[in-house]
């Protein structure tokens, strides 16, 4: 069995002013697309295979498969990254998810706040989360390929901030980039399901 690139949610243009047709193209055909063709030929005749791309994160880390880890990691993080935004994205969130906001960073406002400043204060390449934790809501930044899952963390949303993410658009303006995600790209459809499905299973 080997993995496959996922389609993305949306055509390639579907993002814009936010995201360009060409960082999107660039973004899910050569870069999660390299990560995915790597993983297959990685593990292919070995232990790995046939396992989940969950499964082989968890065990590749264990091992110290660092190569193994990295591209997997790389898979899942970016097919939960498309997932995240949206074009009709952008609202703020409602029901159970958007008490669950309020109650963990005071309003939608202060999320937003908080978000931006982990996103900017994640030196380097690396991811931004959104996350539940002992069943309350928490933010937090991973490095390279590291995902939460990897440290007991159930994801509901993230923003990939690797300049591969955004440097076409933005050059090296981080900052103007998560702005813009969390005004108009975030799916809150998709961060409310997961959480909902987190909650009903706890
Ligand atoms: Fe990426």
């Amino acid at each position: 069995m080997t993995f496959e690139l996922p389609d993305l949610p949306y055509s390639a243009d579907a993002l814009e002013p936010f995201l360009s047709q060409q960082t999107l193209e660039t973004h899910h055909g050569k870069h999660h697309r390299g990560y995915v063709e790597k993983l297959n030929k990685l593990i292919d005749g070995t232990e790995y295979q046939g396992l989940s791309l969950h499964e082989i994160v968890v065990r590749a880390k264990e091992k110290g498969d660092t190569a193994i880890f990295n591209n997997a990691a790389q898979s899942l993080n970016h097919s939960f990254l498309w997932e995240s935004m949206s074009p009709d994205g952008g609202n703020s969130p409602v029901g159970p998810l958007g008490d669950a906001i309020d109650a963990a960073f005071g309003s939608q406002k202060g999320f937003q706040e908080a978000f931006k400043a982990k996103a900017l204060s994640q030196f380097g390449s690396g991811w931004v989360w959104l996350v539940v934790d002992s069943g309350g809501l928490k933010i937090v930044q991973t490095g390279n390929a590291d995902t939460p899952i990897q440290h007991g963390l159930q994801p509901i949303l993230t923003l990939d901030v690797w300049e591969h993410a955004y440097y076409l658009d933005y050059k090296n303006d981080r900052g103007r980039y998560v702005d813009s995600f969390l005004s108009d790209r975030v799916n809150w459809a998709f961060a409310a399901r997961n959480f909902e499905s987190i909650k009903a299973a706890a």
